[in-house]
This record gives structure tokens, sequence and C-alpha cells, in this order.
């Protein structure tokens, strides 16, 4: 397992590209189950979650193909599911990445069948999938769970159905997207998610040969095909790996563009920036972000998009631990979404929780100190504090970084961080001789 070393107190400046969405390609890639065509994504980001997907979906029988182009960014994958021999999505794979359940919908859809392990708690809360299954049934399919497996089958194919989901789910609404497109009859999903990577996903369909109406509205109108085609797609740039580095560079007093983020997708967190102190202003190829201010206390209540993203408000939280003044934090979508706090604490911040709420007290003394990443977001609300922090960080436990941000430490010390990867393989082979 490796470790990052940060060693606080530079202004970060310059350019920081922004990769694809994971959240987007990891849907979009499920949707290569959809047909016997070739589906080829590009601008593809190099990740751990991709590579699992990339595995699931390669055991079910896709043949997959990843090009790396100049410099390891946005890579193209190209994914045909021309021979599935496998309807099952097993345990090993599902419990690592909650995002597999989506491949339950499509392989309904397509073979009638699919066998998908449960997917079990997680470090952010028990994140059920009862809106994924119960829509399912709706549209017709059979469900059973026995053995910490859904076992979903149909007779003939699924049908269209009018589905009104009680909670805005951004997974659940990809799986009826996709189901949906190859069922029998329309669809109608109401209080559907808004994000912008599941409208990635519509358009994707909809170039696939999906009839798809009200993408990006909480009311989407999907019309059954027969069958879906191969097409050439681009994922969406990341949106919260934008809002990341924004943060990052705004907790140094920094001034950096973040080449190929999308405004469009960022109003909310562009707005608390703003009114914490941090410009953001669109340029020609993404977004400068600049922070010459003192950062100011704000109040961040996290909401389904376009409110603000439950995948920001870590990162939020760690920049608003320099604040002028005590800013407030209430999370709405996960109940356990405050893993970061007891490791920011370590490094001086002054945070109490209660509930879903915590009060942040702005400190202007963050010092270095050992701290272990807990879950993807949270690691980086870790980074972002030790960007600031006096002395020395290091961050155990970084595997949950990979997951989600590429190429970390590179694209931070172009800026001028002074950061650093530490692989613990090295000093654990150094401490545990290997056995003669
Ligand atoms: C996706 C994102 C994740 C993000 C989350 C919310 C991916 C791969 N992951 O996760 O990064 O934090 O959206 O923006 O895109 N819920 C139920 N029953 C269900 C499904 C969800 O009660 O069947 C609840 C969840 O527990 C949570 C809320 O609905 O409280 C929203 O979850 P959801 O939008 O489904 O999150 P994911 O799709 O898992």
């Amino acid at each position: 397992m490796d470790k990052i070393r940060i060693i606080g107190g530079t202004r970060l400046s310059g350019k920081i590209p922004i990769s694809g969405a994971k959240n987007a390609a990891l849907p979009l890639m499920a949707a290569s189950l959809l047909t016997d065509g070739k589906l080829a994504l590009s601008n593809v980001p190099y990740l751990a979650d991709i590579v699992t997907m990339a595995n699931l979906l390669a055991q079910h029988g896709v043949d997959i193909s990843f090009s790396a182009p100049a410099k390891n960014i946005g890579r193209t994958m190209s994914l045909s599911a021309g021979n599935i021999h496998n309807l099952t999505a097993p345990y090993e794979l599902v419990r690592t990445m909650r995002a597999s359940v989506l491949v339950l919908g499509p392989l309904l859809a397509r073979f009638g069948a699919a066998k998908v392990s449960l997917p079990g708690g997680c470090a952010i809360g028990t994140r059920p999938i009862d809106l994924h299954l119960k829509a399912l049934e709706q549209m017709g399919a059979h469900i059973e769970l026995a053995e910490g497996y859904i076992h979903a089958h149909t007779h003939g194919k699924l049908q269209g159905a009018e589905i009104t989901f009680e909670k805005v789910s951004v997974g659940a609404t990809e799986n009826i997207l996709m189901a949906a497109s190859l069922a029998e009859g329309i669809t109608i999903i109401h209080n559907a998610a808004r994000e912008p990577e599941v409208c990635d996903l519509a358009y994707c369909l909809v170039e696939m040969g999906a009839q798809i109406e009200g993408i990006g509205t909480d009311t989407i109108r999907i019309t059954g095909v027969d069958e879906l085609h191969g097409c050439d797609y681009s994922v969406v740039p990341d949106r919260i790996e934008a809002g990341s580095f924004a943060a990052a560079v705004a907790i140094t007093g920094g001034d950096c563009e973040l080449v190929g983020a999308r405004m469009e997708h960022m109003q909310s967190v562009a707005e608390k920036f703003a009114d914490a102190g941090v410009e953001m202003i669109e340029t020609e190829n993404g977004i400068r972000v600049i922070a010459d201010k003192k950062i100011q206390c704000i109040d961040i209540i996290t909401q389904p998009y376009p409110g603000f993203p439950t995948d920001m408000q870590a990162q939020m939280m760690a920049l608003l631990c320099v604040a002028d003044g005590a800013s407030m934090i209430t999370e709405t979508i996960f109940e356990n979404r405050y893993m970061h706090v007891p490791e920011l604490m370590r490094m001086g911040a002054k945070v109490i929780t209660h509930g879903s709420s915590a009060m942040i007290r702005g400190t202007d003394e963050l010092n270095g100190a050992e701290v272990m990443a807990t879950d993807l977001r949270a690691s980086l609300s870790l980074v972002i504090a030790a960007l600031a922090a006096k002395g020395e960080t290091v961050i155990h436990r970084v595997y949950h970084l990979d997951r989600g941000y590429e190429r970390l430490e590179e694209k931070l010390s172009a800026c001028g961080a002074n950061i650093e990867r530490i692989s613990e393989r090295t000093a654990a082979s150094f401490k545990i001789p290997e056995a003669a």
C-alpha cells in the first residue's frame, strides 16, 4: 500500500488537466452490454475503479481493449459484447465497487436474466439498492435475493412502466435508463437524477439508437427499441475532480486553470466558492480559479444535482478549516460521510459534528500529521488540508485516491505542490524479510 507525503505551504499556479469523469465512464462501460456492436469510449480516465469495471465486464465475456495515447490521459476503450457467456457479477468484484450493480439493468434487458452480488455496506453508509430492484420489478422482472445475490429473470422482454423514484438516485436512474432502452413499450421515470453523468449516459444511449426524451430533466421518457448498435463517444470531463482541484488551489491562495472543466456543470460549486471569496472564471479552455483573498465562512447543504454535490463535501470542508469564521455543512445524501473529520482534526482542524451537520471553525494553524484516507473524496480532503498545513503530512491508504483521481501527484506537483508517493511495499519488505 502506497502513502503520499506532502509538505504544505506552496502556492499552486499553472494549468491542471481535468480527466474524463469516472462516474460517467462506469455506466457508459456497462452500457456496452446492451449491444453486440462496438462501443468506443474516448477520454476514459485510467483509474482503479475503471479497471475493476473492465474486469467485471471481461468475465461476462465483453472483449475490451484500452489504448494509451500520449501522457496516459484520455485513453480510448473499445468494448464489444457480441459474445456474452456469463450473466453473473461475482461478490469479489461487486464488493470492491458498488457501481458494479450497473450491469444488472443491461444484462436483464438484453439476455432476460442476471445474477448480481448484493453490494453490501460501504464506508459512507448502508447505500441500499432497493430503488433499482423495485423499478425493475415494475418492468416485469422477477427478483429474488438468496445467498447474497440478486437473482433476476424475465419472461420475454422487460416491459415499459411508469416509475416514480421516492428518492433521487443516480445509479437507479442509470440502471433503468439502460434497461428501458431495450424494453417493450414506453418507460417514464419520474424524479429522475439529473447529474451530468446521468445525461452523459443518456446521450450515449441515444447515439446507440435509443429513444430518450427529457434528458437533463427530472422526467425522462424512454421508448424501447428492438436493438442498439455501437458508437463512438467521449466521456464528459470530471466536475468533481475539477471542484477538488479548485479547493486545492483555493487553500494555497493560488491561481490555476482547470483545463477541460465545464462551468455549466459546476454552477452550485462555483457559487459556494464565490461566497467563500474564490473566483472561478470560465476561460476558452476551462475554468480559471483565483484565490487572492482570505477564505470566508459559508454554509453548505448537499443535494442532488443541480444542488451542491455530496462528492464535494469533504473537499470543501477542508477548505473551510482555514476560513474566517464558522461554517456549517449539512450532509443530506449519505448518513455516514464525515469520516474525514477526525483525520482533519489530527491536523488541527476545529470541527464538531452532530448527526448530519458539521460546524467548522476556521483556524490559521493547520499542522502536518500522519493521517489515514477512509474513502475516495475524504482522501482528497486530507490532500487539500495538507497543502496548507505547516510541515509534513503523510497520508496512508491512498488506494482510495487511486480509485478516482488520475495522476494526482503529477498534476499537483506540476503546479508547484511539494507532493510525492512513497511505495509502502519497499518499506514493508525492508521490515519483514522474505522467508528463506
Ligand atoms: C452515485 C455516485 C457517487 C455519489 C452519489 C450521489 C457513481 C458511480 N457514484 O452513487 O459518487 O456520491 O451518486 O451523488 O456514480 N438510495 C436508496 N436506495 C437505492 C439507491 C440509492 O435509498 O436503491 C439512496 C442512497 O443510500 C443515498 C441516495 O439514495 O442516500 C443517493 O444515492 P445514489 O444517487 O443512488 O448514489 P449512487 O448511484 O450509489
